[in-house]
C-alpha cells in the first residue's frame, strides 16, 4: 500500500490533452473559452464530463442545482467521499484554466487512481459546480452556495440573467437539472485546484501555493435613473444624465478602494438605456464588486459609494437605488485540510508558499459544510479572466500531483479514524 503511494503519479500529457480537448468547447477566436453558464456549450462540456467520468467506471449524479457527482467506490462505501472538483462555466472572455483545471485535475486523479487500481479507503468524487462565475447569474458560486445552505433552492432557480431568463428554466432547457436535493449529500472533505489568477506564486519562483482561506467579497447593483432627452436641443443646466451620473459613481468606487491598503473595487458592467448617440441617457444599470479580508474595511468602503451615489443623484436630479445583492464573510480553510496539502507538496518536491484567495471559489462556500482547502500553481503575469490567463503543462501537472496525495493522505487519515 504505502509503495503504491510514493509510486502514485497523474499523467501531465494526459491533463494537457485534456484541457486542450474541453477549451475547444467554446472556444474564442482569441485563444480563450466564452462558455457561459447553463447555456448549450455548458451542456456540451457536460456532456463530455460524463461520459469521461463514466469511462473510469464512476456513477455521475445529478443534483437539482446541476452540480455533477462522478463517484468512484471505496473500500468503505458507507463514509462520505471526498470530494475534489471546481467549475466548468467560464467568463465571456475567459481562459483555459479558471475552473476547467480544478475539474480536469479531479478526473486526472480519478484515472491514476484506476489505472494504479489503488482503492482508496473513502470514496473520492470529481465535482462540477453549476455556475460558479456569475457572470450570467448574479452572484457567484450560487449552486455550492445552495449546496451549504446560504442560498436556498428556490431564490436560486429564480434568479435572472439580463434578457429575463431564470436560472432554473435554463437548467431544465439544458438538461441538467438533477432529482438529488442539493445539499443533501455530505463530503468527508473537498479540496479544490485553481490558477493562483494573481501575481504572487509567480514572482516568488514557488510551484504551489497552500491556500488557507479566501477574502470577503461583496456585490451591488446600482440603477440611476434620469430623463431621456434630446442632445442637440436640451440646454446643459436642464439634463439629468444617467450616464454622468455613473461615471461620478466608478470614479468613486475606484476611489473608496484605493483609500484602503487592501480593497479592491469594480464596476465591471454598465448598461446604458436607450444608448442611441443622440439621446441624453435616462437609465443606467451599473455593478459593483469589492473584495477585502476584513468585512468592517469593507463596510467602510460600502459607506463612501453609497454616498457617491446619493451625491450623484442629488446633484444631477437622478433617482438612485444602491442595492447590495451579496455579501460573502472571510472564510478560513480547515487546518486538517491545509495539512494534507502542504504535506502533499512536500512529498512531491515542490516549493510553497500559503496564501488567501483574493478569487472567490466554490471551496469558501463548501468549506461551512466540510473540512476544505484549495490548491494554487501559477498562471502567466498573474493575468485571468482573460483569453490570454496561461499556466504550463508542468504548473498543471504539480496541482495535480498535489491534489492526488492530498487525497491520499486525507484518506489514510479517514481510514485510521474510521477502520
Ligand atoms: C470568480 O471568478 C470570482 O469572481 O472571483
Ligand atoms: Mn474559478
Ligand atoms: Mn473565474
Amino acid at each position: 500500500m504505502i509503495a503504491a503511494m510514493k509510486n502514485l503519479t497523474i499523467d501531465p500529457e494526459r491533463l494537457w490533452d485534456d484541457l486542450m480537448q474541453t477549451a475547444q468547447i467554446g472556444a474564442t477566436p482569441k485563444g480563450g473559452i466564452c462558455r457561459l453558464t447553463l447555456t448549450d456549450l455548458d451542456r456540451q462540456v457536460r456532456d463530455w464530463f460524463t461520459t469521461r467520468a463514466q469511462a473510469l467506471g464512476c456513477t455521475v449524479t445529478v443534483d437539482d442545482m446541476g452540480n455533477m457527482f462522478a463517484r468512484r467506490k471505496g473500500t468503505r462505501d458507507d463514509v462520505p467521499p471526498i470530494g475534489i472538483g471546481s467549475h466548468l462555466d467560464t467568463q465571456p472572455t475567459g481562459g483555459k484554466f479558471d475552473g476547467a483545471l480544478g475539474v480536469l485535475a479531479a478526473l486526472e486523479t480519478l484515472r491514476a487512481l484506476v489505472e494504479a487500481g489503488y482503492e482508496t479507503f473513502a470514496p473520492v468524487e470529481v465535482i462540477n459546480w453549476t455556475n460558479e462565475e456569475g457572470s450570467r447569474f448574479a452572484p457567484a458560486m450560487i449552486a455550492s452556495g445552495v449546496f451549504a445552505g446560504v442560498f436556498t433552492r428556490d431564490w436560486a432557480a429564480a434568479r435572472s440573467d439580463r434578457e429575463g431568463e431564470s436560472f432554473g428554466g435554463a437548467l431544465e432547457a439544458i438538461g441538467y437539472r438533477g432529482e438529488e436535493p442539493c445539499g443533501a449529500r455530505k463530503l468527508s472533505a473537498f479540496f479544490e485546484v485553481h490558477i493562483e489568477q494573481g501575481p504572487h506564486l509567480e514572482a516568488e519562483g514557488k510551484d504551489i501555493g497552500v491556500v488557507t482561506g479566501v477574502q470577503a467579497m461583496r456585490w451591488y447593483e446600482v440603477t440611476l435613473t434620469g430623463q431621456d432627452s434630446h442632445a442637440g436641443t436640451t440646454p446643459m443646466p436642464r439634463r439629468h444624465d444617467a450616464l454622468l451620473g455613473a461615471a461620478r459613481i466608478v470614479a468613486a468606487v475606484d476611489a473608496a478602494a484605493r483609500a484602503q491598503n487592501t480593497t479592491v473595487g469594480t464596476v465591471g458592467r454598465l448598461e446604458v438605456k436607450p444608448g442611441s448617440p443622440n439621446v441624453i441617457p435616462g437609465e443606467v444599470f451599473l455593478t459593483v464588486d469589492l473584495r477585502d479580508p476584513d468585512p468592517v474595511v469593507l463596510d467602510r468602503v460600502e459607506r463612501d459609494i453609497a454616498d457617491a451615489v446619493d451625491l450623484a443623484g442629488a446633484e444631477l436630479g437622478l433617482t438612485t437605488s444602491f442595492q447590495r445583492i451579496w455579501a460573502q464573510p472571510p472564510q478560513p480553510f480547515h487546518a486538517d485540510c491545509i495539512a494534507a496539502v502542504r504535506e502533499a507538496a512536500r512529498v512531491s518536491g515542490f516549493t510553497t508558499r500559503d496564501m488567501i484567495s483574493g478569487a472567490g471559489h466554490d471551496a469558501a462556500y463548501v468549506a461551512r459544510v466540510a473540512p476544505t482547502a484549495m490548491i494554487f500553481v501559477p498562471c502567466l503575469n498573474g493575468i485571468s479572466h482573460n483569453e490570454a490567463e496561461f499556466s504550463s503543462k508542468e504548473q498543471c501537472a504539480a496541482g495535480a500531483q498535489v491534489l492526488l496525495q492530498a487525497v491520499l493522505e486525507y484518506d489514510r487519515k479517514l481510514a485510521e479514524k474510521f477502520g
